[in-house]
């Protein structure tokens, strides 16, 4: 029998929205607004299991034991890839050989129950280009926030996924929350502005996700969730939450509410447990301090893989420090964070407004993608060029080496290999492109940006201290 819904099977829109309403539940959005109207920062974790029994469980341990204000659905791989018989036969098989919870497997009335378990919302996490069946799936479940864009949950996942397929998609997605929003249930669109996650400059994270703003609120979504992932240099970082609420009045309708999120950082996480709970602490205070309305965290066990429920409550109850009334005292240098604040709206405005200004937003936006024009650092997938090489700045901000094709200005681009200066490894006008390197073997030239990209990518774990993680091994000790 096949698991994919068809319409007949799910309730409809209007009944699913009714079922929100009546659940007594606040919505996502409600979360996030009361968080905000608090000055606080609401706290959400990953978590997904296939069993639908595990999975229930490990959603009463968190809520229990972490007091997270949204909880998570991460969703397995197979599903993400609508792979659904497939994941039905693994869970079938053994659940346990799942990296998520198949949702579209188990049905939207296991959804149901699950929504119903915990008191504060649910969003689904996954990665899919194209999310169409999950979507439906969600929202028939009661789910009130969605991860993922047509942009940022392509090129960051998929090989070869056209861009217009991906984002036809989920223009189709937008427009279901634009009725839902009709219908008295507001969905939150979070959008996922990691992207890859590795040395990811902010305007880039910022653009991409105004562009997949802009095209959600033309659909009628009326909540959005601008995350973006602490790159780990404070000025930096808080500057780039700070500019979300100005890119909101910029570029989206009024009458959108529009959220900050932070990740926690994404990228190469120290071993050691007392390491990671440092970073994890720096990521709430940067969430804090950037007035954040959502910060998703991490967990001691980052660098071994899919945390247990355990670590996953200790995550939370340290990222909660982010809300600690004893905190006052924390600030961060107000002109620092002014500077970088300006040039990343700068940088961001000169990335998107030719693309906003070109016509069809979609197609502007494969255009770009196919000039270069816009671009993502280390995509594997052959519709980004991937030419933008990031580096780290003496300081440990990230900033475009090179910017490929992306228009930057002079001055903006100027500025960018200035504070870059001083570095050895290849030089910001003539460095090899990622894109070129990736398609064969790298040059000599190559391998000196090679291991100064390396050094940039373990910034962490080199911070602390700790040797090059070459091979998997126990956690180590306290
Ligand atoms: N449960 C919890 N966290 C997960 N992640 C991926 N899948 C799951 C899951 N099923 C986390 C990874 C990493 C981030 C990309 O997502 O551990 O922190």
């Amino acid at each position: 029998m096949s698991t994919i819904p068809s319409d007949t099977e799910l309730p409809s829109l209007r009944e699913s929205a009714a079922y929100i309403a009546r659940s007594g539940k606040p919505t996502a959005a409600e979360v996030l607004q009361a968080a905000r109207g608090a000055g606080r920062v609401a706290l959400q974790p990953r978590c997904g299991v296939g069993g639908h029994r595990e999975m229930a469980a490990l959603l009463t341990t968190l809520e229990q034991h972490g007091r997270p204000d949204v909880l998570t659905l991460t969703i397995d791989s197979h599903t993400r890839l609508r792979r659904f018989e497939h994941a039905e036969r693994v869970l079938r098989a053994d659940h346990r050989m799942l990296n998520g919870y198949p949702l579209v497997a188990h049905g939207w009335q296991r959804g149901r129950e699950l929504n119903e378990l915990v008191a504060v919302p649910l969003e689904i996490r996954h990665g899919s280009p194209d999310p169409r069946e999950l979507f439906r799936v969600s929202v028939a479940a009661g789910v009130t926030s969605f991860e993922g864009g047509g942009i940022s949950y392509n090129l960051p996942y998929s090989k070869d996924v056209p861009l217009a397929d991906s984002l036809a998609a989920w223009t189709e997605v937008d427009a279901v929350c634009g009725e839902l929003a009709g219908l008295g249930a507001v969905v939150d669109r979070e959008l996922f502005g990691t992207l890859t996650a590795v040395l990811v400059p902010p305007s880039i994270s910022l653009a991409v996700s105004v562009l997949e703003a802009v095209a959600a609120a033309a659909q009628g979504v009326r909540c959005l969730s601008i995350s973006y992932p602490q790159g780990g240099h404070l000025a930096q970082d808080v500057a780039a939450l700070r500019a979300v609420p100005e890119l909101a009045a910029r570029y989206l309708p009024a009458g959108v509410q529009v959220h900050a999120v932070l990740h926690e950082f994404m990228g190469v996480f120290p071993r050691r447990r007392r390491h990671a709970e440092e970073l994890i602490l720096y990521g709430a205070l940067t969430a804090r301090l950037g007035g954040a309305s959502k910060l998703v965290t991490k967990t001691y066990q980052e660098a071994f893989g899919i945390p247990d429920a355990a670590a996953n409550a200790a995550g939370l109850r340290l990222a909660a420090l982010a809300n600690s009334p004893l905190l006052d005292f924390v600030s961060v240098d107000r002109a620092a964070v002014d500077a970088e604040q300006d040039w990343i709206l700068r940088e961001v405005a000169e990335i998107v407004e030719p693309v906003l200004s070109a016509g069809r937003l979609s197609r502007a936006i494969v255009t770009a993608f196919a000039d270069g024009r816009l671009d993502i650092p280390f995509s594997a997938s052959r519709h980004a060029r991937s030419e933008i090489i990031p580096r780290r700045d003496p300081g440990g901000a990230i900033r475009y080496h090179s910017p490929g094709r992306l228009p930057l200005s002079r001055a903006s681009a100027g500025r960018n290999r200035r504070l870059l200066d001083g570095r050895t490894a290849g030089s910001a006008c003539a460095g090899p492109s990622w894109a070129a390197a990736r398609a064969g073997a790298p040059r000599a030239s190559d391998e000196d940006l090679f291991t100064a990209l390396r050094r940039d990518i373990d910034y962490f774990p080199r911070l602390f201290g700790e040797p090059a993680a070459d091979r998997p091994g126990k956690e180590p000790p306290l």
